[in-house]
């Protein structure tokens, strides 16, 4: 099926959509994006993602092409129109198109290029991978100094998926000054003695919007959560370890650098979260 995307204020059918090639985010990676999750054709935590958006642009000086009631307009059109009832929608917005290749930004009156598409991922919510876990493997961290702002240079994060299948496993956790920063497109938590331990909020980390609601339910269900750094020995010690993302939801990881974390199967901690995570997100779902 030809997926109707969204570019720059037109619904068009994918293969007619069209983007310059002197466009900023393919020249120069100057662009920001959001992936939004889809459950029952509903919208999962679109506020949160809308606000990291602004956010990022604000943080590289880009102006905000689009207020974000007509945001939510045109994630709900995609959905609609391509018929989306699990599934992700991807949205970037790139500093637009200067007339010519320069490393200065083009001048204020140089429109944002918006581009949106969706993915259909049916199963997206009862996927196989959350009741076997996944396995990772710790590589370092060679990412910019400036991983809360949600850019479109995934070029390491695409390595470190590279590495990751090289090895026979699924995910790269990312490692700096002997500490886990993050997944390659997730955040990382572990469990010891029911404490659930994640990196605390800094440049270092994005900020993830289900990072954010899974802290907030498990502080809810009294689970207890500390926010700091942990070290790949400690994550190979605990007795859980997951990640979180829009587009896994909560993930159990069960395998870090070939050594078995806890059982070696998804612990009741991460099994729990993804539960209440889908549960209360549905239901507050637009
Ligand atoms: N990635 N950390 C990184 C580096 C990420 O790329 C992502 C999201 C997250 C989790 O953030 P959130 O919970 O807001 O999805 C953490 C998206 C899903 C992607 O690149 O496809």
């Amino acid at each position: 099926m030809t997926r109707t995307v969204y570019v720059n204020g037109k619904y068009l059918p994918e293969n007619e959509a069209t983007v310059s090639i002197f466009d900023r985010g393919f020249l120069f990676a100057d662009g920001v994006y959001e992936v939004t999750s889809v459950l029952d054709g509903k919208l999962i935590d679109f506020d949160g993602h809308a606000r990291r958006l602004a956010r990022s642009l604000g943080e590289l000086g880009m102006r905000n092409p689009i207020a974000t009631e007509d945001l939510l307009e045109v994630h709900r059109e995609l959905v609609r129109a391509n018929s989306i009832v699990e599934g992700l929608i991807y949205l970037q917005i790139t500093r637009g198109a200067a007339a010519d290749r320069d490393f200065a930004y083009p001048c204020e009156d140089t429109p944002p290029t918006i581009v949106l598409f969706t993915q259909n991922k049916p199963g997206l919510a009862d996927s196989p991978m959350a009741k076997t876990g996944i396995k990772v493997i710790s590589i370092e961290d060679q990412r910019w100094a400036r991983r809360d702002i949600k850019t479109v240079q995934l070029l390491y994060p695409s390595m470190g998926k590279m590495m990751a299948k090289a090895a026979g496993c699924d995910d790269a956790w990312m490692v700096e000054d002997g500490a886990v920063t993050e997944g390659t497109s997730n955040n990382a938590y572990i469990v010891k003695g029911g404490k659930i331990i994640t990196r605390h909020l800094s440049n270092d980390i994005l900020h993830g919007i289900t990072r954010a609601a899974v802290l907030r339910f498990a502080r809810e269900a009294q689970m207890e959560v500390e926010e700091r750094a942990f070290t790949v020995a400690e994550a190979q010690d605990a007795d859980e370890a997951f990640f979180t993302s829009a587009s896994a939801f909560v993930m159990p990881v069960v395998e870090l650098d070939g050594a078995a974390i806890g059982t070696g199967a998804p612990g009741p901690v991460a099994t729990r979260l993804r539960e209440i995570y889908l549960d209360e997100s549905r239901q507050v779902a637009i």
